[in-house]
């Protein structure tokens, strides 16, 4: 499996799973189950998703030995507080049946995140995560929080798609180095043209791929490690046959051509979103 090595040193798998929206908990550890079957060793999931109980179940059940796996999950900003961040990351180690996390993540910019930021530092201290990072976070609120902390996060996850590819929060990223993970990297089928532009169907058919592959291999070599989901198992395991095959210089240009510079989904700068966050679960 190939990986991207953090700041820190730790090899994080370059694909991994996502499990945001599989509500249905048999269905759920159904799914991790055929995505480290098809080789998935990275499993995305957050305490919002409702899920870590049922993805830790997967991880008891596999044959797959914990520390070939690479576990992240997210906390939910309700629990950004210094007098409920920890007994919440404590809460998701148990549902998932951890004693370690590989990537801890805080999930939104919102509420108090300074403060959990620090706790998440103080677990990374204690050895209890293997490293810390954020997710939604933009470049003007990864710098400052990066310029009045202890450390800086070591990875963010952010919207990144065809539509979407972050390239300005990448590059401040990178002066950082803190590596990319890509969710929505499907664009959460909310775009079915996607998949049938040419500049996708012209590698897909060139290299015997199919588009969501194309897409996929697309974040990798753009260096982000993106996070696919899906319930199917045939589309578990084709979002994993990305290796064996590799875009061009034209057809990346091509590809990077698709960019509208807008986030359908993470957009943290929009009041809007800020404000409706109050009423999240
Ligand atoms: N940090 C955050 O705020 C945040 C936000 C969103 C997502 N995430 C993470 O990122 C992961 C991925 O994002 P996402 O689940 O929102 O969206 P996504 O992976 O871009 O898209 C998932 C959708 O695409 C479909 N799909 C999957 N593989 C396909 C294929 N090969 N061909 C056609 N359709 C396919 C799935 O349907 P089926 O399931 O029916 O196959 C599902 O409807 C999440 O699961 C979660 O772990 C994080």
């Amino acid at each position: 499996m190939k990986t991207i090595r953090l700041s820190n040193g730790v090899e994080m798998p370059a694909l991994g799973f996502g499990t945001y929206q599989i509500t249905d908990l048999a269905l759920c550890e159904r799914s991790v189950l055929a995505a480290i079957d098809a080789g998935y060793r990275m499993i995305d999931t957050a305490q919002v998703y409702g899920n870590e109980e049922a993805v830790g179940a997967a991880l008891k059940k596999t044959p797959v030995p914990r520390q070939e796996l690479f576990v992240v999950t997210k906390v939910r900003f309700h629990s950004y507080e210094p007098d409920r961040c920890r007994a919440s990351v404590l809460e998701s180690m148990k549902k998932l049946g951890v004693d370690y996390l590989d990537l801890l993540l805080l999930h939104w910019p919102f509420a108090n995140y300074y403060a959990a930021w620090r706790e998440l530092e103080r677990f990374y201290q204690e050895g209890v995560v293997r490293a810390i990072g954020v997710s939604n976070f933009h470049a003007d609120r990864l710098v400052d929080l990066i310029n009045y902390n202890d450390m800086a996060p070591h990875v963010n996850q952010i919207e990144a798609h065809l539509f979407c590819q972050q390239r300005v929060t990448r590059e401040w990223m990178d002066k950082y180095r803190v590596a990319a993970m890509a969710y929505a990297p499907l664009g959460q089928a909310r775009r079915q043209e996607m998949y049938a532009l040419p500049q996708v169907l012209g590698p897909a058919e060139k290299y015997g791929k199919t588009p969501a592959q194309v897409m996929l291999r697309f974040l990798i070599q753009s260096g982000f490690a993106p996070i696919p989901k899906s319930v199917h198992p045939e589309r578990v395991q084709e979002n994993f046959q990305v290796w064996d095959f590799s875009l061009t210089g034209a057809e990346m240009e091509a590809l990077r051509g698709l960019d509208t510079g807008v986030a359908m989904i993470g957009n943290p700068e929009n009041p809007t979103r800020a404000e409706a966050s109050l009423h999240w679960k």
